[in-house]
């Protein structure tokens, strides 16, 4: 049998998984962009056939002691998107702000049409390294507020335009902090304890509109330079852990003495945001290398 060289490709049913692209036709939203797990399923969500909206403080934050994500390193993740296909919308935005998200979820329909995917996925860990009687009152008010109160804040602003659709899907970037605790690391562990939570009531909320809320809660994910990373180094740093000694730290107690990958992180929530999940709400996706499993 022989084909035209027009013919079209053969039917590939959405979220069949293999090498599908299975985004094709999605918009989504990622927060905390800029670099890092944010950069990684920014691509990855580019290769599927999403088109994205890219949102990131894009700016140092009074009280954070260390540097955030940068307006360049921003403009970066959007080049590489769009080196996949993607059409891309980049903007500032701090999620702690109402009026900005809200702003920033309305560009986004007015540029788009339509919303299908929210990766709620920036986050700080640090204001960290103190007992909890040691920590401020606005210490402890900014950690709740860009790691909790900033993915409810998204997902308020995004639901209604996922509803109009029929559908969607709300991918909350927790941490293993979100299922035990780690000493030193108060607000980091309560917020993602609390953002855990706000995955199941939300997908309660929103099961019966055929939104989907599910979260995953990396382990240790390696400061990867190709995203400009340094998570890991922030948290050694704030720990006092002696030079050269942070890698161990992160792999004790670790099963596969590996360090997760943001690339793992970036498949799970290509998975999550994609057909192949459609029976997963309100569950937990856990990439540890079995730390959690001890
Ligand atoms: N790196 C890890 O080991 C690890 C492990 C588990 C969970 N996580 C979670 O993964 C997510 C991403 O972490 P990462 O390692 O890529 O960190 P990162 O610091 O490299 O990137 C986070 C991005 O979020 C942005 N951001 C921070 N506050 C913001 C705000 N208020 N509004 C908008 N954007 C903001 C930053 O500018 C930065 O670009 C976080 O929620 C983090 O808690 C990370």
């Amino acid at each position: 049998m022989t084909f035209a060289i027009n013919q079209a490709p053969a039917y590939v049913p959405a979220g069949s998984g293999g090498s599908a692209i299975r985004l094709k036709g999605k918009i989504a939203v990622i927060t905390g962009a800029g670099r890092g797990i944010g950069r990684a399923c920014a691509t990855r969500f580019a290769q599927e056939g999403a088109d994205v909206v890219l949102l990131d403080v894009a700016g140092d934050i009074p009280g954070i002691p260390y540097r955030m994500g940068t307006r360049e390193q921003l403009a970066r993740t959007a080049a590489l998107c769009r080196q996949h296909g993607a059409a891309v919308l980049d903007m500032a935005c701090d999620v702690r702000d109402r009026a900005a998200v809200d702003q920033a979820v309305e560009r986004a329909v007015a540029r788009f049409g339509r919303l299908d995917i929210l990766v709620n996925n920036a986050g700080v860990c640090g204001p960290s390294g103190k007992v909890i009687d040691q920590v401020g009152d606005d210490e402890w008010t900014l950690m709740l507020d860009v790691n909790l109160n900033g993915p409810m804040r998204m997902i308020r602003a995004t639901v209604p335009y996922m509803t109009q659709l029929g559908g969607g899907s709300v991918i909350n970037i927790a941490s293993t902090a979100g299922l035990v605790g780690y000493r030193r690391f108060s607000a980091y562990v309560t917020a993602k304890h609390g953002l855990l939570g706000l995955t199941r009531a939300a997908a309660l909320d929103y099961a019966p509109v055929g939104i989907r809320v599910n979260a995953i809660c990396p382990g240790s994910v390696r400061d990867d330079p190709e995203l400009e990373a340094s998570m890991l180094a922030e948290i050694v740093r704030s720990l006092g852990v002696p030079e050269g000694q942070g890698t161990e730290v992160f792999l004790y107690g670790q099963p596969t003495r590996q360090l997760v990958d943001a690339q793992q992180v970036a498949a799970a929530a290509v998975h999550l945001a994609c057909d192949d999940s459609a029976g997963t709400t309100g569950a937990t996706q856990v990439i540890d290398g079995g730390y959690t499993a001890i």
